[in-house]
């Protein structure tokens, strides 16, 4: 067991799925329950606290918050890449196929990365080595996973490269990464984590660096990947209107916990969460474009030291006196939308808080 990952035991039995509750074939990925801190000087800082959500083949879910709500937390937990020693996954199971990631060992893990689970982040420049050809870089996840013969490692390089739309991909092979734009970068970050032709892609905003044409290319590239391949796609991102453009299902994100998931048109067209709704607020139409997430009134809160209650309360303008007092239950309003908060709460909660 790998020393970041805590005990079975620590991490506790997973509770009822989110969007897995939906009948259908089992999900490809399911995260239940999952909590990664962080034990730093000034605290235990809960990033990720009680996560679950699933994901199907084919499908995208986007994952979307405000910055520091746990987003990318939870993507680097999928992979057991947390950063130690401080990051600690310290309790939930991740499903891939059935399978808890978290009960592998790391060689086991070290499988699943880049091979069957592979990860695009926001910036192509920390990603791509700049002393590396660009060839170098999208042949290394094929030499290590070993999927193709060697001779064949070439062509298929050259076919991952044209799949992205890189120009002239032979004569480029040899090119560093600083001869490439921006656009170019990412594309090629794009094909190295394709290669292996993974189950499920988790993009931790991969479009921020690039410009509106350029990103909107990318996004339908990414798209004919997904269409061909049925890749699952984990899309983190701030802006809404790729939301609505990819994505199938959302999950918004508030200090380190999911507080609304729903199918894309229910999250915009009847947001619940009063953090969703200021989200939304100036949303009115799906297919309009919002470039970033419209900021609301106050601060998110520390999260080394979360106030009693629902996190949400000091900037909730629907705030209740229960609200201050007790972490909202979960309450499906559809069977593919979800809500936690007290405003929506069934009977059978508000009368086991009522005074007796
Ligand atoms: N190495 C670390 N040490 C301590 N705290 C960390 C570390 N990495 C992340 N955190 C904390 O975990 C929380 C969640 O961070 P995360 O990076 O997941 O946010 P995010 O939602 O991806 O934000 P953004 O939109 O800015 O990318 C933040 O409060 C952050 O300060
Ligand atoms: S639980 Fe209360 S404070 Fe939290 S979002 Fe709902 S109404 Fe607002
Ligand atoms: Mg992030």
């Amino acid at each position: 067991m790998e020393s970041g990952t805590g005990t079975r035991a620590e991490r506790g039995t997973p509770n009822v799925a989110g969007a897995g509750e939906r009948t259908g074939p089992a999900p490809l990925l399911q995260v239940e329950n999952l909590k990664t801190h962080f034990f730093t000087r000034w605290g235990v800082v809960k990033a990720v606290d009680g996560v679950s959500f699933s994901l199907r083949e084919g499908e995208t879910l986007g994952l979307v918050g405000e910055s520091g709500s746990g987003k990318s937390v939870t993507c680097l937990s999928i992979l057991r890449l947390v950063p130690k020693p401080a990051g600690r996954i310290v309790g939930g199971q991740i499903l891939f196929e059935g399978r808890d990631l978290l009960s592998l060992g790391e060689r086991e893990m070290r499988k699943y990365r880049g091979r069957q689970i592979s990860m695009i982040l926001q910036d192509p420049l920390t990603t791509l080595n700049p002393v590396f050809t660009i060839g170098a870089q999208v042949r290394e996840p094929l030499r290590i996973h070993r999927l193709v013969e060697r001779d064949s490692v070439k062509q298929r390089v050259l076919e991952l490269l044209r799949l992205v739309r890189i120009p002239a991909a032979e004569s480029r092979l040899e090119n560093y990464p600083h001869q490439f734009s921006g656009g170019m970068r990412q594309r090629v970050v794009g094909a190295a984590a394709i290669a292996c032709q993974p189950k499920l892609l988790i993009a931790d905003e991969p479009t921020t660096s690039l410009d509106v044409t350029i990103q909107a290319q990318y996004l339908r590239l990414l798209k004919e990947i997904q269409r061909r391949s049925k890749l699952a796609l984990l899309f983190v991102t701030h802006d809404l209107g790729i939301v609505a453009k990819i994505c199938d299902r959302v999950a918004v994100m508030y200090a380190g916990r999911i507080v609304e998931e729903a199918a894309v048109r229910e999250l915009f067209s009847a947001p619940a969460h009063p953090y969703s709704q200021g989200l939304l607020h100036s949303l009115p139409k799906l297919h309009q474009r919002i470039a970033r997430l419209p900021s609301i009134e106050g601060t998110p809160p520390l999260l080394s030291n979360l106030p009693p209650g629902c996190p949400f309360a000091p900037r909730c303008p629907k705030v209740m006196s229960i609200c201050r007092e007790q972490y909202p239950p979960k309450t499906p309003l559809t069977t593919s939308h979800q809500v936690v908060c007290w405003a929506y709460a069934k009977e059978s909660h508000a009368t086991s808080l009522a005074p007796s």
